[in-house]
């Protein structure tokens, strides 16, 4: 297990008795690119997780390592100044100091060893792990508590620090997740309620396009910020009390379709219409309609492909062909876009089969191996008890 792995290096390199944080993956059933619209999500935290061994040290330093994906040992003063560092991972830790240390934060000397079995660049949200996580260690070592709310926003502006504009959709999974259950969140107000999945006889996996993305420092994500943020301004010249997609309708969008960009349009009406799919979701996880489900998964892929225009051959390879499988009743790309996974439902009793021919036709045309991952939705971040 990846944890007792961190656990037993830290015991061997730092000190005896460390406290585990565990900061799990997510994934999204439905709702993408709505967040930062002040639109409708859908995630749920997954059993994936980054693992974290932190203890006090008397050294007035932060030490970060890992010795797994990116091996490097990064030491920070307890003004923020980090030592010379080139793993990427380093850049979040360095904000997240930043950004601490900027609120008034009492930061506190800790030694700190990582490592998780999150896909790196796969849609399941490594980076919100990482920082959510992180930040969560923080408050239990230095007993400063910040709320997960501020935890989140902390988190949230790290990623905009280093380059991505996101939402608050991977946090909140992350910190507010709870095993079993999907989470609402309505990020106009942030609030938010737990779904339960109740789809017996049906599972949910994921499956690994192996095409990585680097969102933070791919600016088609913020691309697609952009369009939404123009039409916006354009419709409150003509409607008062709008401050975000989620005040717009698609009847708004026709009457500034002429003066306006039709690439941008375009982009607002999948906004629109993605909010209203995690509404129809919801119905149809409440009344079990494993059928339903499967057909928003896939009208959601679709309106990504060509009007979001976000996903890549080989995603939209892995959802048509998951549509000719038996038992597979559908699919989509998930997370922000442009490679990763995609999340599917398929009949529990034709699972086996169809993901292999699944595996072997991704592979056929594309010469790549896809990676399977059956989903198990579990808590969000915590304290580990080993
Ligand atoms: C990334 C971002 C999220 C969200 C998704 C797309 O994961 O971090 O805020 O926008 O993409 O739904």
């Amino acid at each position: 297990m990846v944890h007792t792995e961190i656990k037993n290096y830290f015991i061997a390199q730092y000190a005896p008795n460390p406290l585990m944080v565990k900061a799990p993956g997510r994934i999204n059933l439905i709702g993408e690119h709505t967040d930062y619209n002040e639109g409708l999500v859908l995630p749920a935290s997954i059993e994936k997780g980054i693992y974290f061994a932190v203890a006090p040290n008397d050294l007035n330093l932060v030490q970060i390592e890992t010795f797994l994906t990116q091996p490097e040992k990064i030491v920070f003063k307890l003004d923020g100044s980090p030592s010379q560092f080139k793993s990427f991972w380093g850049n979040y830790f360095k904000a997240i100091i930043e950004i601490l240390l900027s609120k008034g934060y009492p930061l506190k000397g800790m030694d700190c060893v990582f490592g998780g079995d999150i896909p790196i660049g796969s849609g399941l949200s490594s980076s919100a792990a990482l920082c959510c996580g992180f930040i969560y260690a923080i408050t239990q070592i230095s007993e400063k508590e910040l709320t997960r709310e501020e935890i989140a926003l902390i988190a949230q502006k790290a990623e905009h620090q280093i380059g991505l504009n996101c939402g608050l959709m991977d946090q909140y999974a992350v910190l507010f997740g709870k095993k079993g259950n999907a989470f609402l969140l309505d990020c106009k107000d942030l609030s938010h309620k737990y779904i339960p999945i109740n789809l017996t006889g049906y599972s949910w996996v994921l499956i690994n396009s192996n095409i990585k993305h680097n969102l933070a420092v791919d600016s088609e994500y913020n691309k697609r910020r952009i369009s939404c943020e123009n039409i916006v301004r354009q419709v409150q010249q003509l409607k008062t009390g709008v401050t975000s997609l989620r005040d717009i309708t698609l009847e708004d969008l026709s009457t500034i379709s002429n003066a306006t960009n039709s690439t941008d349009i375009m982009r607002a009406g999948y906004v629109i219409e993605e909010n209203q799919r995690v509404r129809d979701m919801i119905k149809a996880l409440t009344i079990g309609d494993a059928k339903l489900v499967g057909s928003i998964l896939k009208k959601g892929h679709w309106a990504m492909s060509t009007q979001y225009e976000i996903t890549t051959p080989e995603l939209d390879f892995l959802v048509t062909t998951g549509d000719q499988l038996e038992g597979v009743m559908g699919s989509r790309m998930m997370g922000g876009g442009f490679g990763g996974c995609t999340i599917n439902l398929v009949q529990t009793a034709k699972l086996a089969k169809s993901i292999a021919a699944l595996l072997q036709a991704y592979k056929e045309k594309t010469n790549i191996d896809a990676e399977y991952y059956h989903l198990a939705i579990d808590d969000g971040v915590n304290v580990l008890r080993t």
